[in-house]
């Protein structure tokens, strides 16, 4: 799965790290291709945000992560393209050229008992608080998600 944000140093590299913290502690890491992007070309090359590793570390997640950018190809690679806000899943849509890849493509709230179809909120210009308000979004997004791919793959098998 492929965790989309704008710039991929705040909102979906911490989706990537906390979903792989999951998987491993599960024992199902060998399982799943993981991967985060950004649908600007803002941050490419670069590492996550300082505050997005602070605040991943006080939490316990350690990330790594290089900055890029989404491609045509990760509609073709992936078979879930978990979008962090509207805008974000827009951008994405855009670039479908196969009607069947339409549905690959998701809001990560969808799995947010808590909030389910709203927003990642952006906190690249708030504080500590949005920070971890955002972890606690994720934490509880990809525990749901991993659950329903769990159930998916259980009733496909
Ligand atoms: P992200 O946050 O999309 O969660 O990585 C942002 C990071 C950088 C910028 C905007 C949002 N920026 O404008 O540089």
């Amino acid at each position: 799965m492929l965790f989309v944000c704008l710039g991929n140093i705040c909102r979906s590299p911490l989706a990537e790290a906390i979903f792989k913290y999951k998987l491993k502690k599960k024992g199902l890491e060998r399982f799943f291709e993981v991967d985060s992007c950004g649908t600007s070309n803002y941050h490419i090359g670069g590492q996550p945000d300082s505050r997005t590793i602070a605040n991943a570390r006080k939490n316990g997640i350690s990330i790594e992560h290089c900055g890029r950018q989404f491609t045509i190809d990760d509609l073709h690679n992936f078979d879930y393209i978990m979008a962090m806000d509207h805008s974000n899943h827009r951008n994405i849509l855009r670039l479908l050229e196969f009607e069947g890849h339409r549905d690959k493509v998701m809001l990560m709230r969808e799995f947010d008992p808590l909030g389910k179809g709203e927003e990642v909120p952006d906190p690249y210009y708030g504080g500590e608080k949005n920070f971890q308000e955002v972890f606690e979004i994720l934490d509880r997004s990809t525990e749901n998600f991993l659950v329903h791919l769990q159930l998916t793959i259980l009733q496909n098998s």
